[in-house]
């Protein structure tokens, strides 16, 4: 087994469901389960029936080409139509979609009704541009109202969006729209962070000054009044163009397999993989997840997902999924302790929130600020709380069930990815008696199975988490790369696509995800590749060669830490070190700056000239590495030279 799968303790605690919540819970035994065994293309057929309307009835469930499937083949739906236009018709118009709330406090509301009509205009502000189904259009934007608007006025048109996270730079952003050919970008001055205006205009200009020569348009929302400078005739206040559009749009019916986004995230290789995501499969798994994962009742209640939409968890369970079900959402802009660390429980006491979806880093700092601040608030609106991002730690898991659950709310630990594009693995809330730590089971018409090094499943004990059959919201291939997309998760073992990460069955068959098995490091739930960071780290001038580890941190999970040699001529100093983490915090964005840059003289590798990461991990792992530049100490070099000699070969 692979080094990187190490077994947990045996957990002993269990949690089933509270028999109160289990009488009114939407599914609450375990006929899903069954109907998906029995017949998984007519389980999810009827799911997509259920949940969406269609303008054309699908003739087809799945056609599956390994790798390339169609789900829903010959149906036809519009996204908007069923996230808003049907709530509308339905009467439900004047229904809250967002309680919006902004760092600083000020807060703004939007009904279905509401943000049907912005959604038409801003898709005849996009065609007023030019753009026209099968196109991209980038968005670069804080976590305002407009980015879901922008998100869905493209799927209102067929106008495919790839949304890049705002934390990013002006390098990601080139890459991005370079890669997908992207037409416009929409962005806006700057978002609040950190109790602050942070500007978001100057990166999209510092990338359009040195790349991206395909977009043609910026749109520029106004949250901060930031009054940055707008280039005549490629730059348009969002309120200018949607003062002249007009709200009729009608919804016009996409084939199943329209795409819907891309969503770029990081492989083992230095250059980011366009995950494309189509339209019938993706919104069905979607919005059936959402609503019995989370156990959503849109008539009552007041749902939270705390994550950002630039990310995987945002586009499905902040805009598609909870519009889908018409449910009323909250929306923050900030951070958790902005402007004071009890942020988070205030605004779940101010609307009474119903279910919180959040990260186990974030759980894990609200463990380091204590109990005092969640104590101060009442939090006995929560009915479902839930994790998602990497694995949750049994004692975090303990601390958000007492702290935050008031030891009888269900919590939902729910394993996916940017690539399977909806929840894959997860207790039911009303059905699934929970372990803390563990994710639990696949849900119902979701195979998941682990296999050894040589592709034999694994019943019980570690292995490679595997998806035995295709399922409704799975990417349907990497942007222009159809080739990389059979290598990277279909052809190593045959017949299975392979996550990337390592899991361990337990005795009672309970799934345990024990983190990413490549090189790929999870930071606070944020993919980064190894690779991508050493590209960045040699990028600077002084760096001849880089080595990068995801060391264990007990707060991000993991931490990114560089391992560098110098060039001749470059002097190891604290400052140099420190130029070279922000180097790389420019290049990549600051998630992706090491927590440490170690200047050593020499990389251990192996006789055949690999780098020997896992001795450069254990070695990060066994000492107290700070939050700066390490100067290779004699005894780091000592214990990397004496792992160098004993020549293992890793891989
Ligand atoms: O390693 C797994 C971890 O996050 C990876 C996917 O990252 P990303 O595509 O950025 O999507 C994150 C949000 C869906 C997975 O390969 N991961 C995600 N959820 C869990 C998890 N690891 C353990 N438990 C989870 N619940």
């Amino acid at each position: 087994m692979s080094e990187a799968i190490e077994v947990y303790e045996v957990e002993d605690r269990t949690f089933p469901p509270d028999p109160a919540f289990v009488a009114q819970a939407n599914t609450n035994d375990r006929s899903f389960y069954e109907e998906a065994d029995a017949d998984y293309e007519a389980f999810w057929a009827r799911q997509a029936r259920e949940l969406l309307t269609w303008d054309t009835d699908f003739h087809t469930t799945l056609e599956w080409d390994l790798p390339f499937a169609q789900w829903f083949v010959g149906g036809q739906l519009n996204v908007t139509a069923n996230c808003l236009d049907r709530h509308v018709e339905a009467g439900n118009g004047d229904k809250i979609a967002y309680l919006w709330e902004g760092e600083p406090g000020d807060t703004r509301t939007i009904t279905y009704a509401e943000l049907l009509t912005e959604v038409k205009k801003f898709a005849n502000v996009l065609k007023g541009l030019g753009l026209q189904k099968g196109d991209i259009a980038a968005v670069y934007m804080p976590m305002i109202l407009e980015l879901p608007i922008a998100m869905l006025a493209c799927a209102r048109i067929g106008v495919a969006h790839s949304v890049i996270f705002g934390g990013f730079s002006a390098d990601a952003i080139i890459d991005r729209c370079d890669d997908a050919e992207a037409k416009v970008i929409i962005t806006a001055d700057g978002g609040y962070r950190k109790g602050a205006a942070s500007a978001l205009k100057p990166t999209v200009d510092a990338a359009l000054a040195a790349g991206a020569p395909s977009i043609q348009n910026v749109i520029v929302a106004n949250r901060c009044d930031l009054n940055p400078d707008m280039v005549e005739g490629r730059d348009h206040w969002w309120h200018d163009l949607m003062a002249a559009a007009s709200d009729d749009c009608p919804a016009e019916p996409m084939d199943a397999e329209q795409l819907l986004y891309i969503l770029y995230t990081s492989g083992t290789t230095s250059k980011p993989k366009g995950i494309m995501h189509t339209t019938g499969g993706y919104l069905a798994q979607t919005a059936f997840t959402h609503k019995f994962v989370f156990d959503i009742k849109p008539e009552t209640d007041i749902y939270w997902c705390a994550a950002d939409i630039g990310w995987v968890t945002g586009h499905s369970y902040i805009v598609y999924a909870p519009l889908t079900n018409g449910v009323t959402s909250v929306m923050y802009e900030g951070t958790p302790d902005t402007p004071h660390k009890g942020r988070f429980w205030e605004i779940i006491e101010k609307y009474k929130i119903t279910q919180l979806y959040t990260a186990p880093t974030a759980i894990r700092m609200f463990m380091k600020w204590g109990v005092n601040e969640p104590d101060k608030f009442d939090l006995s609106s929560l009915r479902v709380i839930g994790t998602v991002g990497e694995p949750i730690n049994p004692e975090a898991w303990m601390w958000y069930h007492e702290h935050i659950g008031g030891g009888n709310t269900p919590i939902v630990d729910t394993w996916w990815q940017t690539e399977t594009g909806g929840h894959m693995i997860s207790p039911l809330p009303g059905v699934t008696e929970t372990k803390p730590g563990s994710a639990c089971h696949a849900i119902p018409g979701v195979f998941a199975e682990l296999v050894d090094d040589d592709g034999n499943v694994v019943e019980r004990g570690g292995g490679y988490l595997t998806i035995a059959r295709p399922w409704p919201a799975m990417l349907r291939g990497i942007w222009g790369d159809p080739d990389r997309y059979h290598e990277t998760y279909w052809s190593r073992y045959e017949g299975r696509y392979f996550a990337g990460d390592g899991a361990k069955l337990d005795d009672d068959g309970y799934l345990w995800l024990l983190g990413r098995v490549d090189d790929v490091m999870n930071v606070s739930g944020h993919r980064i590749s190894t690779t991508e960071v050493e590209s960045a780290l040699v990028d600077h001038s002084a760096v001849a060669e880089a080595a990068v580890v995801g060391a264990n941190d007990e707060l991000t999970g993991q931490a990114i830490i560089g391992y560098v040699i110098l060039r001749g001529g470059s002097e190891p100093s604290k400052e140099l070190g420190d130029e070279i983490r922000a180097h790389v915090g420019e290049k990549l964005g600051k998630i992706a700056r090491p927590k440490t840059v170690v200047i050593v003289p020499d990389l251990p590798k192996t006789r055949s000239g690999k780098i020997m990461r896992r001795l450069l991990r254990d070695v990060a792992d066994g000492r107290q590495l700070g939050d700066t530049t390490t100067l290779a100490d004699p005894s780091v070099v000592a214990e990397i030279a004496a792992g160098a000699a004993a020549g293992s070969d890793e891989d």
